[in-house]
């Protein structure tokens, strides 16, 4: 079997909050949508734990750009969260799976990597995007988030770190798994 490169000090899985890490990372990945106006979810955690300046600079980001697309991530200041910044990213709504839904789910990860890459963030941390009101199967979405982060990590230097909070069991669980099969074989 190929040797892989070991990343285990490089990405790892933390369950529960993400607005109540127990360290300070760099950003906090929101999973949003297209208008940047909150919602419920991780969105609406991440905006009632950072107060109204993370809102302020949507409105502005929205007011510039206009609606952030699919598979795209636009980057704030944290207001009151344990983190320097959100970097807010739009996953895909599950259509059945033939709408480019892994296309535009990977797109986000690897979106939200680049920023990090730009802003050179030792540390962020991922909830698991799409996978609550927007429905996309766990297991897949897992997969999808565990691959595209190794693949990216493998061939940058920052982020330093990347961790994956999960705040259901199933998430942790299918998240565990790949991550897992990926780091055995290291
Ligand atoms: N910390 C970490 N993860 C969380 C938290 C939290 N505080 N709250 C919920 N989650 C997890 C859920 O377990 C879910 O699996 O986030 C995952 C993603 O679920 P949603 O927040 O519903 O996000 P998503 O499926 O991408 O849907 C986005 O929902 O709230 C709206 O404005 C948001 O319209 C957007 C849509």
């Amino acid at each position: 079997m190929e040797q892989k490169e070991d990343l285990s000090d490089r990405i790892w899985i933390e369950k529960g909050d993400i607005t109540q890490l127990r360290f300070k990372v760099g950003a906090i990945v929101n999973a949003a949508n297209s208008s940047l106006m909150g919602g419920g979810g991780v969105d609406g955690a991440i905006h009632r734990a950072g107060g109204p300046d993370i809102i302020r600079e949507c409105s502005m980001i929205i007011e510039e750009d206009g609606p952030c697309p699919t598979g795209q991530a636009v980057i704030t200041a944290a207001g009151n969260l344990q983190a320097r910044f959100v970097i807010h990213a739009v996953g895909p709504v599950w259509q059945g799976g033939k709408n480019n839904e892994a296309q535009d789910l990977t797109n986000c990860y690897r979106n939200s990597l680049l920023i990090s890459r730009k802003y050179m963030l030792r540390r962020i941390a991922f909830p698991n995007i799409s996978t609550g009101a927007y429905k996309y199967p766990k297991d897949e979405a897992a997969a999808i988030a565990v691959h595209t982060t190794i693949d990216f990590l493998l061939e940058n230097e920052y982020p330093l770190a990347v961790i994956f909070c999960c705040f259901d069991d199933e998430n942790y669980n299918w998240t565990k798994y790949y991550l897992d099969n990926y780091l055995k074989q290291a």
